[in-house]
């Protein structure tokens, strides 16, 4: 199931599902469950809802946007630049343990006879498509939390702490970055006369993002303010 939901932000600020529709597309066999109907139906219609958002959740925001795109960062770094670059001083801390980790995600928890198939709905041939589909979605301004934050029109919800908590650490990462970098790239033109980091980011566009100019991921780096957008964002899905 894919199911929609729609919710109501009460007087106390809570955000209340009022209606949920398991499939998303018209038909006789989708009705729309409400908390007026029968206590079990809603329930069960709930359940779908938290199934559907834990598969999302484990797939698309966990294991692809955090691990997986790390491991593209981590190796893109091991590649391109040499150990005494300060880009790499700088981010190979945050490669730490990311590909040991992976490898036994691979092993343990994605294979044909690991965890994510054998218990969980999406497992086997959906989890394939699932993560084909959430790739291909994947944009720069989603994997940047304040662009992301502003293109789903979520500045205002209520109680939402992946946001709030989110933007304090990314400007925290921010301005260590922009600190740290400001001493190695005195101007833009340092920026766009370092062939190691611009084929570093170069190698991510092509072999992480598979050449998608629609992305908006950058092929190159012109300026210190995009390398230490760039270089928080790479630091802060590492964190996530
Ligand atoms: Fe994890």
């Amino acid at each position: 199931m894919a199911p929609l939901v729609l919710l109501h932000k009460t007087p106390g600020d809570q955000l209340m599902p009022i209606a949920i529709q398991l499939k998303q597309e018209k038909s006789e066999d989708n009705p729309i469950f409400c908390p007026t109907d029968s206590e079990y139906d809603w329930l069960l219609a709930k359940m779908f809802v938290r199934s559907a958002d834990f598969q999302d959740h484990q797939l698309n925001s966990h294991l692809l946007r955090t691990h997986l795109l790390s491991e593209v960062f981590s190796v893109s770094l091991l590649r391109n630049l040499p150990m005494v670059h300060p880009l790499y001083k700088l981010l190979v801390p945050h490669t730490r343990y990311n590909l040991q980790i992976n490898a036994l995600a691979q092993k343990l928890l994605i294979s044909d006879s690991g965890i994510f198939n054998t218990f969980t709905s999406s497992g086997g041939k959906a989890k394939q498509k699932i993560l084909q589909r959430a790739m291909s979605y994947i944009t720069y301004k989603s994997v940047c939390i304040r662009d992301d934050i502003k293109e789903r029109g979520l500045e205002s919800v209520p109680h939402f702490y992946y946001r709030d908590d989110g933007f304090k650490i990314w400007d925290i990462i921010k301005r260590f970055v922009q600190g740290v970098l400001a001493y190695y790239y005195k101007d833009d033109s340092y920026v766009k006369r370092d062939m190691e980091l611009q084929s570093w980011v170069m190698d991510i566009f092509v072999h992480g993002f598979l050449y998608r100019p629609k992305s908006g991921m950058p092929e190159s780096l012109n300026t210190v303010d995009e390398l230490v957008k760039f270089v928080t964002m790479v630091i802060f899905t590492g964190l996530a």
